[in-house]
């Protein structure tokens, strides 16, 4: 497969890309052998996307040369790039909802010079003929909107494949996959390589890198620091050599007997934007001292039970208590004042102010309160001083109160809400998504918080998306499908196959 001697089918030499003063890739070289399955590994933010972004067309490098098949190329977008062979699911996917899968994979490639109807059959053709050769199973009558992600992504490939695309890039992939539609994923990767295609995968997660990848590149602040033959490397070395420091995977936990009930949701229904029930009839309880995780596949009622439980959503019936308190339909302040934090899933949008400084970020939420104001003024010494300490105590880069959340990368925007929020030691930590998005580094730090808190004696809920992060953290693992919570277990007596089952809506 790897056949190192050959002409590599992609070589970018000497890559440097800035974005005013960030240089996202900084003389970057990469070489892709014909055939291989190559992974780009790197904390978020290291330059894989932009690197890949320029092999795609969508950015001309500020310097540097790519050759395909051994000859100099200047590949100007992405319509050239697909002519070169060249491929991209990106990590938000760009297809159109309300078309057909059929329609979407021909999109812009449509035969010319027939009827609407004419042309559509032949599409559905093409398509059932692709699916078949790839072994990417699509219904290409199907409309889009319905369809869940991990087929929506197969779309994506198959609309690359359909324009005979050899050279297939995807970006984080398996990120918005249950573990079932992973499984596929690989297998449809390696179906791939054996009919020839050349992928480069961008993906955080070392176990997916040592089960299909041949070769590693590994990038660190827009450079490469090493590439590997995956065959003699360990998650170990792969993850030291992404954060340049040696990583612990397990957090160390006590084990501790949990107490009472903080935090009690009975029967909970609360309608989405477009006024559908999104959390519908759940029910859960988390008790002093424990993390319970929720598992399940985005867009199941996740971020509206959140919302519903910090106060910024109604809750249509139900109800929710905290420490025995009765905390339903109340304020967002009212909730924050009877114990409950939380750390929300978009750090940007509502965690932060990005334009304010670390320290007015910090003293949010409690900024009315002495010593912080005192008759309607704000004590700026207080403040700084309370966030000189937090920014101590949670290692926020770099430590300067006044600088401000917006320029922070994720990590340390991650840190400083939690900074906040445990700073004013609740009882209950609501931790929505906490690590989307961070490098390992920032997420071991964010791990180690939550564990902290439950060793203290607070009650944790957890929602993610990421179910090794569920899996590792909890002490009893729920599942929610549909608004509701499907199945709830102790900690190790249930598999990921089988919550993956439940996620996806299939019975026990
Ligand atoms: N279009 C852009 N404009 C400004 N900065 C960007 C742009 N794209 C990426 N960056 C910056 O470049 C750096 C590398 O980003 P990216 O390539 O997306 O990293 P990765 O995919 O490894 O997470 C980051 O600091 C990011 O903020
Ligand atoms: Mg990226």
């Amino acid at each position: 497969m790897t056949t190192q001697q050959a002409v590599p089918r992609i070589e970018m030499t000497g890559i440097t890309k800035a974005f005013g003063s960030v240089v996202a890739n900084d003389s970057i070289s990469l070489r892709v052998a014909p055939g291989e399955v190559h992974a780009l590994l790197g904390e978020n933010g290291a330059g894989k996307t932009t690197l890949m972004n320029i092999l795609y067309g969508l950015y001309p490098p500020d310097s540097g040369q790519i050759r395909l098949n051994g000859d100099r190329v200047a590949i100007h977008g992405a319509s050239e790039a697909i002519r070169l062979g060249i491929g991209m699911v990106h990590q938000h996917f760009k297809l159109v909802d309300t078309f057909t899968v059929a329609q979407n994979i021909v999109l812009g490639r449509e035969r010319v010079g027939a009827f609407g109807i004419l042309r559509d059959a032949q599409a559905v053709e093409a398509v059932v003929e692709l699916s078949a050769k790839f072994g990417l199973r699509v219904d290409p009558l199907a409309v889009v909107r319905d369809v869940s992600v991990g087929t929506q992504q197969r779309v994506e490939i198959l609309k690359a494949l359909y324009r005979r695309a050899d050279v297939l890039i995807l970006d984080e992939p398996t990120a918005v996959l249950t573990p079932q539609e992973i499984d596929e994923l690989m297998d449809i990767m390696r179906l791939l390589v054996d009919q020839g295609t050349t992928i480069i995968l961008i993906t955080h997660k070392l176990r997916e890198i040592i089960a299909i990848a041949d070769r590693c590149t590994v990038i660190r602040r827009g450079k490469v620091v090493d590439t590997v033959d995956v065959g003699s490397a360990t998650p170990r070395s792969l993850a030291s050599a992404m954060v340049g420091r040696e990583v612990l995977f397990t957090v160390d936990r006590k084990t501790t007997e949990p107490g009472d009930v903080r935090l009690a949701i009975d029967g909970l229904v609360v309608r989405n934007a477009r006024g559908l029930a999104a959390v519908n009839g759940a029910s859960l309880s988390v008790r002093s001292g424990e993390i319970v995780g929720v598992a399940g596949v985005d867009g199941n009622g996740q971020s509206e039970l959140v919302e519903a439980l910090v106060g910024v959503r109604r809750v249509e019936s139900g109800r929710i208590l905290v420490d025995q308190t009765d905390v339903t339909g109340m304020t967002p302040k009212s909730v924050q004042a009877h114990g409950l934090a939380s750390i929300p899933e978009d750090r940007q949008r509502r965690g932060l102010v990005l334009e304010y400084s670390i320290a007015d970020n910090m003293v949010m939420g409690i900024h009315d309160r002495a010593p912080y104001s005192r008759g309607g003024i704000l004590n700026e010494r207080e403040i700084h001083r309370r966030a000189a300490g937090l920014i101590e105590r949670f290692d926020v880069r770099p430590n300067d109160p006044e600088y401000p959340a917006g320029s922070l990368s994720g990590g340390n925007q991650q840190k400083v809400i939690i900074a906040r929020e445990v700073g004013n030691d609740p009882n209950v930590l609501v931790a929505a998504q906490p690590t989307r998005g961070l490098d390992v580094g920032a997420i071991e730090f964010v791990h180690r918080a939550l564990v902290e808190q439950r060793d203290r004696g607070k009650a944790v809920l957890l929602i993610s998306l990421d179910l090794d992060e569920v899996m590792n953290l909890s002490d009893r693992i729920a599942v929610i499908y549909e608004g509701k919570i499907v199945g709830i277990f102790e900690r190790g007596r249930v598999d990921e196959h089988h919550l993956g089952l439940l996620m996806a809506g299939g019975r026990e």
